[in-house]
């Protein structure tokens, strides 16, 4: 190496699932294109699982929040958005979109039993390697009557294969950012969800094919020529649409009884 000559440090490659993974990342959360894209449509179609506040100053707990993308989404229904998260680049980004935030474990939440109106877990259970527990502390935070709404990844083949082998080769999902032995069973998260007094109800979901495959011939072309962005949030982003089956990803949304 010629003295002087500047020293370019490889990414750091970490085990799957790892959280510093997401402050590597962290440039990428509000990239339309990023290597979160995907994670913006999700959001979109949580949010539509939610009504519009019940009373004022509702709260809506989002555990798990990342860098608040569901927060455009919730515009105009009425709640304080209260979101959750481990990583704090995250957490910087989730404020700086009127997310108030807390930096906590979602299966140890520092809040008061009962106080949300809603809470919010998107594409977390699948990190948490307790998630029976995170699943306690989500229903633990509702009221009586408060609704839970989450969407993950089932625990089957067919998902490790999409989501995993498939999907983390494609520019929708990081590689490496998940463990597959984290991934949580549809049934088993029914029962959880039953003992802690939810009715979770469940629908599969997917991005919608044709909206899927421009996406991605679009963002392949994009970086073939090095241009810039190729959809804006809520452009032509491809739908998240439900689906006979919940072998894959899956939405689940459930009152509180009591
Ligand atoms: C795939 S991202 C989803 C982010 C956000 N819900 C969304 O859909 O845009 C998973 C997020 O969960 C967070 N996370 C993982 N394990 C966690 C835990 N035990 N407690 C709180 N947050 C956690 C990560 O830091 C990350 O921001």
């Amino acid at each position: 190496m010629r003295d002087g000559a500047p020293v370019s440090t490889p990414p750091r490659v970490l085990p799957p699932n790892d959280p510093r993974q997401y402050d590597d990342l962290a440039g990428e959360w509000w990239r339309p294109d990023g290597a979160f894209a995907m994670l913006h449509w999700l959001a979109r179609a949580r949010a539509a699982l939610v009504p519009p506040a019940p009373r004022p100053a509702a709260l809506l707990v989002d555990l798990g929040c990342g860098a608040g993308l569901l927060a455009p989404h919730l515009a105009g229904k009425g709640y304080r958005h209260l979101g959750v998260d481990l990583t704090q680049s995250a957490l910087d980004q989730a404020a700086a979109h009127g997310v108030t935030v807390v930096n906590a474990d979602a299966t140890a939440v520092p809040l008061a039993d009962g106080c949300a109106d809603v809470v919010a877990a998107g594409e977390l259970l699948e990190h948490v390697p307790d998630w029976r527990r995170a699943v306690a502390e989500a229903c633990r935070l509702l009221r009586p009557g408060g609704l839970l709404v989450l969407d993950t990844l089932n625990d089957t083949a067919l998902c490790r294969l999409l989501a995993v082998r498939i999907g983390e080769r494609l520019p929708t999902v990081p590689r490496g950012i998940h463990d597959p032995r984290l991934f949580v069973d549809a049934r088993a998260l029914v029962g959880e969800c039953a003992r802690h007094g939810v009715q979770l109800r469940l629908r599969g979901i997917r991005p919608e094919l044709g909206g899927a495959v421009a996406w991605l011939l679009r963002r392949l072309r994009a970086s073939r020529v090095g241009t810039g962005p190729t959809a804006g949030p809520g452009g032509t982003e491809p739908r998240i649409v439900p689906t006979w089956s919940t072998a894959v990803l899956y939405q689940g949304h459930g009152v509180r009884s009591g």
